[in-house]
């Protein structure tokens, strides 16, 4: 569980308004256990001590799949159905729309000028999704550039924190050197400066902290790789029973009887010991299958998928009214308003950087 920053101990500042927190989704498909336990149990649990963004990055889908605009409106509707199920509320919460800010797209432009290019393309995260969605040496000029906009995503809003699976600290990394740059360059910070005092040094931008999900990595239903849609490997939020118990059904052990003493360090028991909540089950479980005490994987996995579907009715039961006729006018509406608000955050922080950077020709005003 590695973080880019020290470990989690609560808001630091306390003054009046509360300290903001800012991530997102890009939306590629409905939303899986492996965002629930690496980021959005989080925000779910944060919305009450934070003033919290959640960012839609449909502007990052059309890096991979500018072709398929129809497919990324449908994405991009279905995650927010997918948030409103996990219980992200909107009266708490403000739901963000990438391209409807038009100051991310402005500041991506000013920190691309403040990071070598080669720096982004040394970026782990950027390699890794360059193999594993085989985008050879023919990407587009924009999907290495996504990675400078999420810099800009997260610091328009000026964050204390960033809750995020473990595949995105690079990402957060990238994102803190640009902000302790900026301060740096425009606005005299001395570089030695700790990361938490950047602002109470005149930076415009704070270096804001990764947090990582209690399970920062969820092994898939291939049992090998990281839960992802396009690997086929992922149990959705929004499966129905029957489907995850056909899916959890499919973990492979390689274990033979019920009487062979089993190994616990294999996939199936990871999601014992995620998901079932009752910690004595979970040490009996471990104890009667490492002792070969006459239980099978199949036992087992009826009760991974038992606490699964414990855990995501409610969610299915709430996304059910987000699928009736008038769901989708009504989840335009959250996204119309919350970007509003937004635009007022982001607007001001653009004002601010523009003044630091002998570009304060006056305020303007988006609607
Ligand atoms: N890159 C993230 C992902 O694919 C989505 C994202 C875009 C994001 N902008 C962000 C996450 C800002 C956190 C902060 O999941």
């Amino acid at each position: 569980m590695a973080g880019a920053g020290p470990r989690f101990t609560g808001p630091i500042s306390c003054g009046m308004a509360k300290p903001r927190i800012l991530t997102g989704d890009t939306p590629t498909g409905r939303l899986h256990l492996g965002h629930w336990v690496g980021s959005v149990e989080n925000r779910v649990r944060l919305q009450e001590q934070y003033d919290c963004f959640f960012l839609l990055a449909n502007m990052h889908a059309y890096t991979t799949r500018a072709d398929k605009p129809a497919e990324i409106r449908r994405d991009t509707l279905e995650i927010v159905k997918d948030w409103l199920a996990c219980g992200i509320d909107p009266e708490k919460s403000t739901i963000v729309l990438q391209t409807e800010v038009p100051a991310i797209a402005e500041l991506t432009w000013f920190f691309a000028m403040l990071i070598p290019f080669n720096r982004v393309m040394r970026n782990p995260t950027l390699k890794t999704e360059i193999e594993t969605k085989d985008l050879g040496d023919s990407y587009s000029f924009g999907f290495p550039m996504y990675a400078v906009g999420q810099c800009a995503d997260i610091l328009a809003f000026r964050p204390e924190l960033v809750p995020v699976g473990e595949d995105q600290v690079a990402h957060i990394e990238m994102c803190r050197e640009v902000a302790r740059r900026f301060d740096q360059v425009y606005c005299a910070v001395d570089p030695q400066t700790e990361d938490s005092d950047y602002p109470a040094r005149g930076g415009v931008f704070p270096i804001p902290r990764a947090l990582v999900g209690r399970v920062g990595r969820l092994i898939g239903t291939d049992g090998r790789n990281k839960m992802s849609k396009s690997l086929g490997n992922a149990i959705f939020l929004s499966d129905d029973a029957k489907t995850i118990k056909k899916k959890v059904g499919q973990i492979f052990t390689g274990r033979q009887s019920l009487t062979e003493p089993g190994d616990t360090r294999n996939a199936l028991f990871d999601y014992v010991r995620i998901f079932i909540k009752d910690e004595a089950r979970v040490k009996e479980l471990e104890r009667r299958y490492a002792a070969g005490d006459n239980i099978g994987d199949g036992h087992v996995k009826a009760e991974v998928a038992e606490a699964i579907d414990a855990l995501t009715a409610p969610m299915r039961a709430r996304r059910a009214e987000f699928e009736k006729p008038g769901g989708d006018e009504a989840v335009i509406e959250i996204i119309r308003a919350g970007t509003a608000r937004a635009n007022a955050v982001a607007e001001e922080t653009l004002y601010m950087a523009k003044e630091k950077m002998g570009l304060g020709f006056g305020r303007r005003v988006v609607r």
